[in-house]
C-alpha cells in the first residue's frame, strides 16, 4: 500500500516534468497490466521478454511474477527516476530478487536499445499518441526489428483519445494526429489479433495484440 503511493506520487511527479514521455497521470491498473500480460501467461516454453516504457513498474510486477527459469527479461526505460526505482526493486524486493539472475534494466531509449537475439513478447508502455508521427513509424520499426517471427508485441493506448483530441486542435496538432492515425493503422493492420477493452484504468484502454508472421508463414 505504501509503496502503491509511492508509485503514484513519483509518477505524477515524471508526469508534470516530462509529461510528452511520462504520458499519463497515473500507472496502469492491474486490470491493464493483467491484459497486456496475458499472451505472455499462455506460453508453453522458455520465452524472451522485453518490456518497453516500465515507468514505476505497475506492469513489470506482473511480469515478474511470470518470469520461470529459462526464460530472459529486459527492460527499456529513459527516465532515470524510472530506472533507479525499477534497479532498487531488483536489489531489494523479494519477488524481483528471485528473477534478477536474467533480468536487467536497459537506460536507453527503444529506438537506440542493442540486443543479440530477438523476443517473444514485447510489452509496451510507450505512450504513442503524444508523439510525432516519425517517431511512431522509428518505434514499430524497432518494434518489429525486436521480434522473433511468430512474436507477440502487445502495448496499450488510451480509448478515443485521438478523435477527442482532434476536437479541439488547432491545425498543426490536427495534422499530427491524421499522421499519426495513418501510421498506427498501416501496422495495426496486418498485425492485429485482438483487442481488448480494459475499463478499469485512469483512463480507460484498449489493449492491442500483434503478431508478426511466423518462420513457415514468412
Ligand atoms: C505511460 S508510461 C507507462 C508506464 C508503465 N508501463 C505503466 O503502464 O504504468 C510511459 C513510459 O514510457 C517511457 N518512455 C517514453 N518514451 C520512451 C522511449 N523512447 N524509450 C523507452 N521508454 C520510453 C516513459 O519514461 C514512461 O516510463
Amino acid at each position: 500500500m505504501k509503496q502503491a503511493l509511492a508509485d503514484h506520487l513519483d509518477f505524477f511527479r515524471q508526469f508534470r516534468e516530462t509529461f510528452a514521455t511520462t504520458g499519463a497521470v497515473a500507472p496502469s491498473s492491474r486490470f491493464l497490466a493483467k491484459a497486456l500480460t496475458e499472451p505472455l501467461s499462455r506460453r508453453s516454453e522458455p520465452a524472451r521478454i522485453l518490456e518497453v516504457g516500465p515507468g514505476t513498474g505497475a506492469v513489470t510486477r506482473h511480469i515478474v511474477r511470470q518470469v520461470r527459469e529459462g526464460d530472459r527479461f529486459d527492460l527499456v526505460e529513459l527516465n532515470t527516476r524510472f530506472v533507479e526505482i525499477l534497479n532498487g526493486r531488483f536489489e531489494l524486493h523479494p519477488e524481483y530478487r528471485k528473477v534478477a539472475h536474467c533480468a536487467a534494466v536497459h537506460h536507453v531509449p527503444l529506438q537506440e536499445f542493442q540486443t543479440t537475439a530477438p523476443y517473444d513478447f514485447i510489452i509496451s508502455g510507450l505512450p504513442l499518441n503524444n508523439f510525432p508521427p516519425s517517431l511512431v513509424e522509428e518505434i514499430f520499426g524497432a518494434f518489429f526489428k525486436l521480434l522473433k517471427p511468430g512474436g507477440v508485441l502487445s502495448y496499450f493506448e488510451y480509448m478515443y483519445v485521438r478523435p477527442m483530441r482532434k476536437l479541439v486542435a488547432k491545425p498543426d496538432e490536427k495534422q499530427r494526429l491524421a499522421g499519426l492515425e495513418e501510421v498506427i493503422h498501416r501496422h495495426l493492420g496486418p498485425h492485429r489479433f485482438r483487442q481488448d477493452w480494459v475499463f478499469v484504468n485512469v483512463p480507460p484502454a484498449w489493449v492491442q495484440h500483434l503478431r508478426t508472421a511466423s518462420a513457415v508463414e514468412a
